[in-house]
């Protein structure tokens, strides 16, 4: 199911759908003198993130928590960044009577583990962001998920920087592409395959598009692989920078920075929009230029709620669920936001 038309044609409608209009926690008052909110507050639903300490997981947490409160259910939210922390929280959510789980997990390879837990303990699970894969590296389109259209934000990350390359007038023969990659993971890989075939769409020369693989999908693993390409490609002026996420491109820019390189002469485009925001707040312009804004939001609160209706009214939801997004930057990122309804700290 593609939900672009749903978050993006009426994303405002949608915003004030759900950030208005909260549905059905009935309360004693709405059920006539009940002393406790009768819906279905036995129900207890874990999720669990890779990565907490990144915005777009710690906003994907806000809103499965809105979810929860909107339908009256408990949501558990445990972080997990190696495959012993994952088992140990679904043991716990066992314990503690869970019904089910989305999680983004730290490996995918750790899928047909997690799964067979999950089903031992007769709990549901929904995938978020990245998707299990089997014994043969093969994604395991049996497990239900939610995650981003890799391929399409992939281009648009790539067709962004090609743009901005044009903007500036840079000579194209003295530009080269650093693109931070992180093979390992389906969806970092389809976006950054997708940058660079838009890059070579847009005349960027092979030749001159580079591969830094990450070593961990985090801002010091993105600088390190950055450090590695410069030292190898000195006679590289300009640079054009992508990757999987803001902090592929951030840690990368910050590698850039510690050699000179200004926002003349080094541009970067992101994609999640949740952490390149902490770069278009700062008074002086970086070479963090824009970044592909997805709807950590929206990720969220569906996930958990498709989760929480499979559960309850055992309504299964579509195997595969895809979201798109949209450009944004430190001239319209206030904006856009707010018009979304996506919180700014
Ligand atoms: C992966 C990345 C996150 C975010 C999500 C979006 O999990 O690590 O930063 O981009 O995908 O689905």
């Amino acid at each position: 199911m593609k939900l672009t038309s749903l978050f993006w044609c009426s994303s405002l409608a949608l915003f004030v759908g759900f950030g208005c209009n909260p549905p059905a926690e009935k309360t004693a008052e709405a059920t006539g003198g009940a002393s406790k909110p009768v819906a279905a507050n036995d129900i207890k639903l874990g999720y669990i993130v890779k990565q907490p300490e990144e915005r777009w997981f710690q906003i994907e947490w806000m809103f499965a928590d809105k979810c929860a409160k909107d339908k009256g259910f408990t949501l558990l939210k445990l972080p997990a960044q190696d495959g012993d922390k994952v088992m140990a929280a679904i043991d716990n959510l066992n314990a503690q009577g869970a019904k089910g789980f989305v999680i983004c997990t730290p490996d995918v390879r750790l899928g047909p583990a997690i799964l067979k837990k999950a089903e031992g303990y007769g709990m549901k699970v929904i995938t978020v962001d990245d998707q299990f894969v089997d014994a043969d590296n093969k994604i395991m389109a049996n497990v239900h998920h939610m995650g981003l259209s890799a391929d399409k934000i992939g281009q648009l990350s790539g067709q962004t920087l090609v743009n901005m390359a044009k903007d500036k007038k840079w000579p194209m023969d003295k530009v080269g592409v650093c693109l931070v990659t992180f093979d390992e993971l389906d969806t970092a890989k389809t976006r950054t395959d997708n940058i660079e075939k838009a890059l070579l769409e847009g005349g960027i020369p092979k030749a001159m598009i580079f591969h830094a693989p990450q070593k961990t999908t985090d801002v010091p693993g993105s600088l390190d692989a950055a450090n590695i390409l410069l030292t190898q490609h000195p006679e590289v002026k300009y640079w054009l920078v992508g990757g999987m996420n803001d902090t592929a491109v951030i840690g990368a820019v910050r590698a850039m920075e510690q050699r000179g390189f200004t926002p003349e002469t080094c541009i970067g485009n992101g994609i999640n929009g949740t952490e390149a925001v902490e770069e278009f707040k700062k008074a002086k312009a970086t070479s963090v230029f824009s970044s592909v804004l997805m709807r950590a939001d929206e990720h969220g609160y569906k996930s958990a709620e498709m989760l929480y209706e499979w559960v309850k009214d055992g309504k299964e939801p579509p195997m595969d669920t895809r979201t798109e997004g949209l450009i944004v930057s430190r001239d319209n990122y206030l904006a856009k936001f707010k018009e979304l309804g996506i919180p700014i700290e």
